[in-house]
């Protein structure tokens, strides 16, 4: 019996930096043998931008991302310190993807924590990623003095709570912990505690609300993470929880993560480039296969998501089909293969 076609989904597809194009590759191999319809117009973003168009983010792969609507994207360096800003941030202002939602769950039968199953969302545009800082200089010190602003509307926080809320209440879950440093940071995160707490009420009954100062949140993560559920904190708290989650399930090789607008979303890893491996094609590409996974849900396609799942899911509890960071032998390459094996 042949299986009806599925409508092909134009996407757009970002390889990446660093381990960038290898991932994408696997993930490739992978979303064709499972014979996923995404019909991919690959566009440049980072450092092979600026080898081509002298631009880390061209008008086009912009132009493109809001045609498609739809984005598979692997990790872009950024600069330490000086040179670029950012296209990860630049990307998420300009299509306004203004929630970050990054579930780890346990996935190896021999992790440290055979429980977690966290959800974190984390509002993407504001805080102190909005790149709104600069150095003063005194004297013959250009260096002086460092300023930076962290910027939170109303909006923003009103438009995070109720989208982590409805999250909670579409996937079943029964509750966000929300993460904060109000009793230092009092309007910056003050404003975002006070109106998740307002939004909270609308969903009493059916979403508890708790809440946690960061540094306490860190510290219950490494010593109980099975009493979370989902995480809804700001910017940079939860760029640095979601690694900190990761490192619960067994690391960064594992996480992955949506970015969501009205009118756009994004699939990429947690994880960045990875310049300490990349070229040496032992990557692991599963953060990027479950992010595609996501995508494959956010398109209403969850045969073939929960296809994919298990046949990772199968591939890494045998610990003879890992890649390195899990202890494993198999290349980026192989792994790709074994998951292929096990769809
Ligand atoms: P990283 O996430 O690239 O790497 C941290 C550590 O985890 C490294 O030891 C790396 O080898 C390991 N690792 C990461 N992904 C892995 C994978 N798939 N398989 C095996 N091991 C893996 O963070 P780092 O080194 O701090 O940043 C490198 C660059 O990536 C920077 O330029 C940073 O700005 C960028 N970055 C980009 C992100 C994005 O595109 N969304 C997110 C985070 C960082
Ligand atoms: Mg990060």
């Amino acid at each position: 019996m042949t299986a009806t076609p599925l409508t092909p989904i134009p996407c757009t597809l970002l390889r990446g930096d660093g381990i960038g194009p290898e991932i994408v590759e696997a993930t490739l191999q992978v979303l064709d043998a499972l014979g996923a319809p995404f019909q991919w117009h690959e566009q440049l973003a980072g450092l092979n931008a600026i080898e081509r168009h002298g631009d880390p983010l061209p008008e086009a792969t912009i132009e493109n991302m809001r045609q498609t609507r739809l984005t598979l994207k692997g990790p872009l360096t950024t600069p330490i310190g000086g040179g670029f800003r950012s296209i990860n941030v630049r990307l998420r202002e300009a299509l306004k993807l203004y929630a970050n939602v990054r579930p780890a769950r346990s996935l190896l039968p021999d992790g440290k924590f055979p429980d977690v199953d966290i959800v974190l969302i984390r509002e993407n545009t504001g805080g102190f990623y909005v790149g709104v800082e600069h150095f003063i200089q005194i004297g013959d010190d250009p260096h002086a003095v460092a300023e930076a602003t962290g910027i939170l509307t109303r909006e923003n926080c009103q438009r995070i709570s109720k989208y982590a809320f409805e999250y909670a209440v579409a996937t079943g879950r029964k509750k966000i912990t929300v993460v904060h440093k109000a009793n230092i940071l009092k309007a910056l995160t003050g404003l975002f505690l006070e109106t998740v707490t307002t939004i909270a009420k609308e969903y009493e009954g059916r979403v508890k609300l708790e809440e946690r100062i960061v540094d306490n949140c860190a510290m219950q993560l490494v010593l109980n993470p099975a009493q979370f559920d989902m995480i809804l904190t700001t910017n940079m708290f939860g760029d640095i929880l979601s690694d900190e989650i990761a490192g619960l399930i067994g690391g960064l090789g594992l996480a992955p993560g949506a970015n969501v607008g009205d009118d756009a979303a994004m699939f990429e890893a947690v994880h960045g480039s990875a310049p300490d491996i990349a070229g040496q094609g032992i990557a692991n590409p599963t953060a990027l296969l479950l992010a595609a996974a996501m995508m494959l849900e956010h398109c209403s396609l969850h045969a073939l998501a929960a296809q994919l799942r298990a046949a990772l899911a199968k591939t890494l509890a045998n610990k003879a089909t890992r890649t390195r960071d899990l202890g494993g032998q198999l290349s980026t390459g192989d792994y790709a293969r074994a998951v292929i094996a096990n769809l």
